[in-house]
Parts: C-alpha cells; sequence; structure tokens
C-alpha cells in the first residue's frame, strides 16, 4: 500500500513520539556530516520541517529559517518549538507553496526525509523550485531512499529493482523465480527512491552539483530474515557501521536504506 497524501495527519503524532531514537539519531548525524560550516547561519529554507529538529537547530545557529511542510500539526508543533523568534516563518503548504518564494533567497534548502514522500513529478516541480530559490553557490541538502538497497533486501524491492533497471537489456527480468518471498513486503512505503549512482547525474539538469554523499540507517541483515517490523522505529536495530575500512567503505551504499546527498547551485 502507498503512502497516500492523507498518511502524515494520522501518522504524525507517532513520528514526533520517536525521534528520540537510535533510527532517528543515526540519519541525524548524517545530515551533519553532510553539513558544512556556517551553512545553517544563513538564510535556510526547511522544507518538510516536521517536528521542526533541523529549524530549532538554524536557530541555535544563528540563522534564520523559513519551515513549511504539508501537515498543519507538524507546522502547530514546529511554531510552537520555536517560540516568538523573529528569525522564525512557519507555514503549511507543500512544494506548490514554494513559488510564493523570491528567487535566490536561500543560502540553505533542507530537504530531509521528506521527498521520498512526494507524489506524480512534485519531486521535479521541488528541485526546479528549489535551483530557483537558492543564491548562486547555495547548498541543497536532500536526504532519500536509497534504491541501491533494494538488491540486498532480496524480496519484492528486488524484484522491481530488476524490472525498472534491467529490462532494458531486452530479457524478460525473473529474478523473482530465484527468491523464496519475491511478493513481501506486500507494502510499499515511500513513492519516490532515488539510486546514489545515478542521482547527481540526474541532478545535472537543474543546474544542482551532487559534491558529497554519506549513507545512514545500515541493515546486517536483509529485513526478511529479521523479521523486522519497519513500523517500529524506537525498536530498530542500527549497527554501527563507522568501524568499516577505507576499502569497505562502498558496502554502506548497499546495506544502508538511507542515503543523503550535498548539492550546490551552480
Ligand atoms: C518523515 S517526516 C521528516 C520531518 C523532518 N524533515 C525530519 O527530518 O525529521 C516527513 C515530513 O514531510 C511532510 N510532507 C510529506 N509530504 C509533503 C509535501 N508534499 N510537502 C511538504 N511536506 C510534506 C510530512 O508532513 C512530514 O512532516
Amino acid at each position: 500500500m502507498l503512502r497516500d497524501k492523507t498518511y502524515w495527519a494520522q501518522a504524525a503524532d507517532a513520528y514526533r513520539a520517536e525521534m528520540d531514537s537510535s533510527y532517528h539519531r543515526n540519519r541525524l548525524a548524517m545530515v551533519e556530516r553532510l553539513l558544512n560550516a556556517g551553512d545553517l547561519a544563513g538564510r535556510v529554507l526547511d522544507f518538510g520541517c516536521g517536528d521542526g529538529t533541523l529549524s530549532e537547530r538554524v536557530l541555535a545557529a544563528g540563522g534564520g529559517v523559513v519551515a513549511i511542510d504539508a501537515d498543519p500539526s507538524m507546522v502547530a508543533f514546529t511554531d510552537r518549538r520555536l517560540g516568538e523568534s523573529e528569525a522564525a516563518k512557519t507555514s503549511v503548504g507543500g512544494v506548490e507553496s514554494l513559488k510564493d518564494l523570491p528567487n535566490g533567497s536561500f543560502d540553505t534548502i533542507l530537504a530531509v526525509n521528506v521527498l521520498a514522500y512526494l507524489h506524480g513529478g512534485e519531486d521535479a516541480a521541488f528541485y526546479q523550485e528549489a535551483a530557483r530559490l537558492l543564491r548562486p553557490d547555495g547548498v541543497l541538502l536532500v536526504t532519500h531512499s536509497n534504491s541501491l538497497f533494494d538488491l540486498f533486501t532480496l524480496n519484492a524491492f528486488t524484484v522491481r529493482f530488476f524490472k525498472d533497471n534491467f529490462s532494458v537489456l531486452g530479457h524478460h527480468c525473473r529474478v523473482e523465480a530465484l527468491l523464496t518471498r519475491p511478493d513481501a513486503p506486500d507494502r510499499v512505503p515511500q513513492s519516490v527512491r532515488e539510486n546514489p549512482l545515478a542521482y547527481g547525474a540526474k541532478m545535472v539538469r537543474y543546474d544542482l552539483r551532487e559534491v558529497r554523499q554519506e549513507f545512514a540507517i545500515p541493515h546486517a541483515l536483509p529485513p526478511l530474515l529479521l523479521n523486522e517490523n519497519p513500523d517500529d522505529l524506537a525498536n530498530r536495530e542500527v549497527p554501527d557501521l563507522e568501524f568499516l575500512p577505507e576499502t569497505e567503505v562502498w558496502k554502506k551504499m548497499f546495506l544502508c536504506s538511507v542515503f543523503g546527498s550535498r548539492l550546490v547551485k551552480a
């Protein structure tokens, strides 16, 4: 079942309650690795701000933030969290609301854990708007569901990865015949997934140049073998991959279900 536009209205409370978990600490540490000193000290747009964790981080760094989220309860929560600060502005809206903001008005745009939930071409519209809103050399920091991780899950996502990417070779893709549970899981949590090997090349068309990637949410075993409930973020085990020597860092690209990218406006 695809998470539709009504999903966040019923999921917002649970999401906020789980922010203090190893899952969220791990992905937010990745965001910190993608940031350079000073990124949050200027004019920052926090798109899909959720509970305001990153907007609050902007204020602490001395920056000014415009925090936007499609879910009114998330915006109300962020509003209370940021208090009366004149350096913060919050509003309810989606990609379409970005058109009201002036050209070149941001030094940094954060789109963390939100682009996966866009639908039907909204991500292309988002990138066009982000490139318009950034000043030259401004930074877009995004995180994504990692479609390369699908090769490691040996399940329905693996079947989809082969069909989406390798049918071009001219053969009917039959990888499901090799898997014991090719139909599991029956839920497709996100609408948009990205391939870290292809992402930099894709962004060139928006005048955005990828300068760094980082990975988060590693899995020691394919989730099916662990019988993990993917929605149980509070109890999700997040193994430490920081011990990997330089020659094995590439493994993160397959073991991690999330990646982040730092892009610079050309
Ligand atoms: C997983 S949360 C991430 C929140 C925050 N950025 C973080 O990293 O903790 C996703 C957020 O994106 C918001 N969202 C989903 N679709 C959106 C859209 N089309 N436009 C703006 N916000 C959206 C949801 O309401 C939710 O608050």
